[in-house]
């Protein structure tokens, strides 16, 4: 039998956990969302007791949501850009880049903080022109270490609200600058969610601390000069809410009839340069 791997992180590293059980959980519904069998997997690698961060598979969807719809626009973008660089920020232990597959001549980079990037690498095998980048997402030398001759995807699910504004927009700035074309695909926290974060069991339990609240994607553009919106939609509106179940939907709904509820969770995507990818 293999033997499991200790998990020891606190704060914002450790909120992964949460994100990455609960696709583990949704992977185990008769109807997933997104069906995520390499979460499952790695969970049970882990030697972790996941009732410490106090989460339930009914607030699955909230996250399966959420990736599932990031998967279908790294899909879009991949599609048009056969040759091109995916930097994927705040990885965490997502399996993105197992369930994309990638074609041939793409480079694929998941970044996150070292202690997680050290236990990424024990739960998932090595790829060809898969690289690992053990680094905060603030620390400018990251960026200097991609090849920045082809269109780039950076996709953060899930970090943006761990950084401070002025963190946020400084690295979306450097990504627009450093390349020539590409793609953002970030979402973020409304000004409410942020408020309201000791309401949230998992910053509580994890003791992090959540900062960055973007209202619209005008926040976005006013402050990244170069980039255009393709779309953003809430929770609430994005494609894959359609495969929650139909209860979870009813119950999320009423709550989300209050408007700052109904945009606390936004999943924006953004273009710069000579990129031509059709959103949907
Ligand atoms: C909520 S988890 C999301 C993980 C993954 N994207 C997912 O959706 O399952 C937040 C992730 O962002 C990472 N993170 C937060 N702040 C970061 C920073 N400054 N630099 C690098 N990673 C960071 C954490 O370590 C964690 O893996």
């Amino acid at each position: 039998m293999t033997e499991k791997v200790p998990v020891d992180l606190s704060g914002a590293a450790q909120t992964m956990l949460a994100t990455l059980y609960l696709k583990a959980l949704d992977a185990d519904f008769a109807r997933p969302v997104l069906g995520d069998r390499y979460a499952r997997e790695a969970v049970s690698r882990l030697d972790y007791d996941f009732r410490e961060i106090g989460i339930t598979a009914r607030w699955a969807p909230l996250i399966t949501v959420r990736t599932a719809q990031y998967d279908i626009w790294a899909r879009q973008f991949l599609a048009v850009h056969h040759q091109c660089t995916v930097m994927h920020l705040g990885c965490g232990l997502d399996s993105r880049v197992f369930r994309l597959d990638p074609g041939p001549d793409v480079r694929w980079y998941d970044i996150d903080y070292p202690a997680v990037i050290a236990l990424r690498e024990k739960i998932y095998p090595a790829r060809p022109r898969y690289h690992l980048l053990a680094s905060s997402a603030t620390d400018q030398s990251w960026l200097d270490q991609i090849p920045a001759d082809r269109p780039v995807l950076l996709l953060a699910e899930g970090i943006s609200m761990y950084l401070a504004d002025h963190e946020g927009v400084a690295l979306l700035r450097r990504v627009v600058d450093r390349f020539r074309s590409g793609e953002l695909q970030i979402d973020f926290y409304n000004r409410w969610a942020i408020r309201s974060q000791k309401m949230h069991t998992l910053v509580r339990r994890t003791g992090s601390t959540l900062h960055w609240a973007v209202d619209s994607p005008q926040d976005i553009l006013s402050q990244v000069p170069g980039v255009r919106l393709l779309i953003a939609v809430t929770f609430f509106d994005a494609s894959t809410f359609r495969r929650a179940s139909g209860g979870f939907r009813l119950l999320s709904g009423l709550v989300g009839v209050v408007p700052p509820v109904r945009t606390a969770l936004q999943y924006h995507r953004y273009a710069f340069g000579p990129v031509t990818c059709s959103p949907s």
